[in-house]
């Protein structure tokens, strides 16, 4: 490996030529970055990048492709001998696993900023481990997470890791409690500025941060890439008198990704939970993203950046493509120490084999719960004797006079903490009530380390 401090100027000019897979918005942000700071890059880290090849299911005439040979056929990518790393940017599962697999098995590294892919296959794409696999930009957008896990808090046990990973959501809650917008309008929003996926469900229904969690434990705690093991729930479900509500119990409301080392085993669980107001974490807001990891040697450590887009995606996925070019890998793929934790990301994924997981039923919150009921006396006492029955302990309590137009009236409780499976049940029960006007809305208070 070269030494970046030593380098002579003779050997600092390695030409690193890249064929990108898809043209939407993080193609194009990295052949914008590509154009606008290629000589710095190349001034930096000793590597000239080079587009050679670009492959994608429609030509856009509009984008500047810097001279690249343009195909429709993914497997031109593979097929050039002058391609020497493949940059996957068409997203999906499918199409992307069968070019990921192809171009490792031709001896092609690749990058990428798929999180499905490898929240879904990473175990099987990562188990050579001959030939480099990044995907720096899967978590967190700009944010060098990956890379922090790997190496910069290499020496430490990670306790826990906290995410706001999924900048749409992120960005919606936030716009939903500056202007008091309705979600869809939202939505629309977060759309057109090119943050959330293709279909958004996979962005608020929490499959995307999903994804992203599943690699941070993988990397952090030695799980397999097991999307199917964790806990996953969206924010639709939020409305803009949550979030005031929360703010007068003194909280924000975030979308969080949470893996957390307890007694019991590991919690891997995504959902929109209370964070105190004062918190570094409540005052993310918009795309950006945040990961607070927590580990027995440096610490709580906080990283913060955007977390989608073009230009901030792009970043990550060429701070991949230099760190190749700079290792010098390329010029020995197939001849690497497959136990070079630079190489294979997959490498935590055999600390812990077997770790054990904690399912939901059987973790401990306390809750905020919006309950609609009729403005009838003796309601609240029904609501607290159900919650009593189960044990459950109330902390404080909101209660709004009926505005006229309203059929029902809200009762706002904080509970104290209590175990899943026991609220579940208490819910159950409150919602057999016939003073009870609607559905419950119950979000879980983020853990404290
Ligand atoms: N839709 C994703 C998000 C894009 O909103 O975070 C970046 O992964």
């Amino acid at each position: 490996m070269v030494d970046p401090i030593k380098k002579t100027p003779e050997k600092l000019v390695n030409k690193l030529r890249i064929g990108i897979a898809g043209l939407g918005t993080v193609a194009q942000g990295v052949l914008h970055l590509v154009k606008t700071n290629g000589s710095l890059m190349s001034g930096r880290t000793g590597v000239e990048l080079v587009v050679q090849r670009i492959a994608s299911r429609s030509a856009k005439p509009g984008v500047d492709l810097l001279g690249a040979v343009f195909s429709t056929d993914l497997h031109d990518l593979v097929a050039d001998p002058h391609v020497d790393v493949i940059l996957e940017l068409i997203g999906g599962e499918g199409l992307a696993k069968d070019l990921i697999e192809s171009a490792l098995a031709a001896n092609k590294p690749v990058v990428t900023a798929n999180k499905a892919v490898i929240a879904a296959h990473g175990d099987q794409l990562l188990a050579g481990g001959n030939v480099p696999l990044r995907f720096e930009a899967a978590v967190a957008g700009a944010i060098p997470i990956i890379q922090s896990l790997n190496q910069g808090l290499a020496a430490n046990r990670i306790d826990a890791i906290y995410g706001i990973i999924n900048g749409t959501c992120n960005y919606m809650l936030t716009v939903m409690e500056e202007q008091g917008l309705a979600f869809d309008q939202v939505l629309s929003q977060a759309q057109e500025l090119g943050y959330a996926e293709a279909d958004p469900a996979f962005d608020i229904d929490g499959i995307d941060a999903a994804h992203k969690l599943t690699i941070l434990a993988a990397l952090g705690f030695g799980t397999s890439y097991d999307f199917s093991a964790l806990y996953v729930e969206g924010i639709t479900q939020i409305a803009a008198e949550d979030i005031q509500y929360a703010k007068e119990l003194g909280f924000k409301i975030k979308h969080l990704g949470i893996a957390l080392r307890t007694d019991a085993g590991l919690e891997t669980r995504v959902h929109p939970a209370l964070v105190p107001s004062s918190a570094l974490l409540a005052n993310v807001n918009g795309v950006m993203n945040a990961v607070q990891i927590v580990s027995d040697a440096a610490g709580e450590t906080l990283f913060s950046g955007p977390g989608a887009g073009g230009a901030a995606t792009a970043s990550a996925v060429l701070a991949d493509v230099l760190s190749l070019g700079e290792s010098g890998l390329l010029d020995s793929v197939g001849a690497v120490e497959s136990n070079d934790r630079s190489l294979n990301q997959a490498q935590a994924a055999a600390v812990a084999p077997g770790i054990h997981r904690v399912v939901m039923d059987d973790i401990a919150s306390a809750c905020y719960l919006r309950i609609p009921t009729v403005d009838r006396p003796g309601v609240f006492a029904q609501v607290a004797s159900a919650l009593s029955a189960h044990s459950i302990s109330i902390e404080a309590v909101i209660q709004k006079e009926q505005s006229s137009g309203d059929a029902s009236v809200s009762i706002v409780i904080l509970t104290d903490v209590a175990v899943e499976s026991v609220v579940n049940a208490a819910l159950s029960e409150l919602a057999a009530l016939d003073t009870v006007a609607g559905e419950i809305t119950r979000i879980r208070v983020a853990p404290t380390h």
